[in-house]
């Protein structure tokens, strides 16, 4: 049984799309696979159909149950999806796992020990993680042979692929299991020249450590989510599906125990390299120079980024700024106008994707989430989350 686990802190990345169609490719291609969500959104059981309001045991009882010493088995939770694809969903309570386990001992290994149980019945074991390093995360981390990092192809994406790596690098500190970090480029849109460039420059620093295939932005991926099927049954002619099937024969062909003595490394090694290397890329991907000044008008990517994206105060206002090309509306939702997001319409700048908006705020700390063309989320730009009570993530705002 091999465990692959989907990655990255940062929120709407792909993590679930990738979890849920990797694993029916899997099952396609005539592997036992199971998917597991430790993600208390259970997006899992929404894109697979799975009425939530019928899920009566989740993984939250199954990984309680093993912190407590007293075991449920995870095939007692299990939903038969299709031929050889079962889901073990996640419920909102996941959410209080933390703390719930607070002083109890192995509570970071819960995960890699209840899926010992299924090492004969599964080929394959795909695992759905939150956008956030908690013990969920690490639980992930310490059951996994392998780590997909999905990476929207994006400026942003990759600056914040750099902080995020750093923060996977730190809790792997403590993990002293071998797995097999490898990048996954997410959302790739052929026909922007951004996207092109940054998929060159991927590949160029990150070689061996990024995957060949790459998941191509494709809207049938989202309608098939929103249908509750995975794309191998929504439209098995789509290039999305092609994509999970390149990705699986990727994974399948380097699945012997040749290959993986010699690509396996520490998970601490392997992480301080992939990070170190985004640093690099990122400081030579530099903006244009317009003036004989270079000192002046030189903008390195990461200075551009925290000039244009995320939240900025200024005497008293407070600047939201997102990049969304492709959206119709954003607005914004918080606790300072009463979570109504249509009191608070960004504006759109330019015809790049920029988004924007001035609010007046006292000083104070203020939580709020963006809501895109209707879809609420956290705000990409703010590494400063919170959970809320629904198991979503708001982000966070110290007004000074
Ligand atoms: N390759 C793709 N092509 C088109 N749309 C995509 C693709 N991948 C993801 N999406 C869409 O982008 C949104 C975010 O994707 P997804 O939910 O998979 O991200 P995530 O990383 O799991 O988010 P979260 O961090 O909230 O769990 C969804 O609406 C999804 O349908
Ligand atoms: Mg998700």
């Amino acid at each position: 049984m091999r465990t692959i686990a989907v990655i990255n802190q940062k929120g709407g990345v792909g993590k679930t799309t990738i979890a849920i169609n990797l694993a029916s490719a899997m099952a396609h291609r005539g592997q036992r696979t199971l998917l597991v969500d430790v993600d208390p959104q259970s997006h899992c059981a929404v894109g697979l159909a799975v009425p939530e309001e019928q899920i009566e045991q989740s993984m939250f009882d199954v990984l309680i149950g093993q912190a407590r010493g007293e075991p449920l088995r995870v095939s007692e939770i299990l939903w038969k999806i299709s031929e050889r694809f079962e889901l073990a969903p996640s419920t909102i309570d996941l959410a209080t796992f933390e703390t719930q386990t607070t002083g109890l001992a192995e509570r970071e290994n819960c995960l890699r020990d209840v899926l010992l149980q299924l090492r004969n019945e599964f080929d394959y074991v795909v695992i759905d993680c939150p956008p956030s390093v908690g013990l969920l995360t690490f639980n992930a981390l310490r059951a996994a042979n392998d780590v997909i990092v999905p990476v929207e192809m994006g400026y942003f994406s990759l600056h914040g692929l750099s902080k995020q790596l750093e923060t996977l690098n730190a809790l792997s500190q403590q993990c002293p299991e071998r797995a097999n970090v490898m990048i996954l480029a997410s959302m790739y849109d052929i026909r922007t020249k951004m996207a092109r460039e940054i998929l060159g420059e991927l590949r160029k620093h990150f070689a061996e450590r990024m995957f060949k295939t790459v998941v191509n932005f494709n809207t049938k991926l989202k309608e098939a989510a929103s249908l509750g099927q995975p794309i191998s049954e929504y439209d098995p002619a789509s290039k999305g599906f092609k994509d999970f099937l390149a990705l699986t024969d990727e994974l399948v062909g380097t699945d012997t125990q040749v290959h993986r003595a010699e690509m396996v490394n520490t998970l601490q090694t392997r992480l301080q390299a992939i990070s170190a290397s985004a640093d690099e890329l990122l400081s030579s991907i530099q903006q244009p120079q317009t003036s004989i000044e270079p000192d002046k008008t030189k903008t390195t990517l990461e200075q551009k980024l925290a000039d244009f994206y995320g939240v900025r105060q200024d005497k008293g206002i407070v600047i939201f700024s997102a990049l969304y090309p492709r959206a119709q509306t954003v607005q914004i939702a918080g606790d300072f106008n009463g979570w109504k997001p249509e009191a608070a319409p960004l504006e759109k700048i330019g015809d790049g994707g920029n988004w924007q908006i001035k609010l007046p705020l006292n000083t104070g700390i203020y939580r709020y989430r963006l809501v895109v063309d209707g879809q609420w989320q956290q705000d990409p730009y703010n590494e400063i989350t919170e959970m809320n009570p629904f198991g979503e993530f708001n982000s966070v705002l110290n007004v000074e």
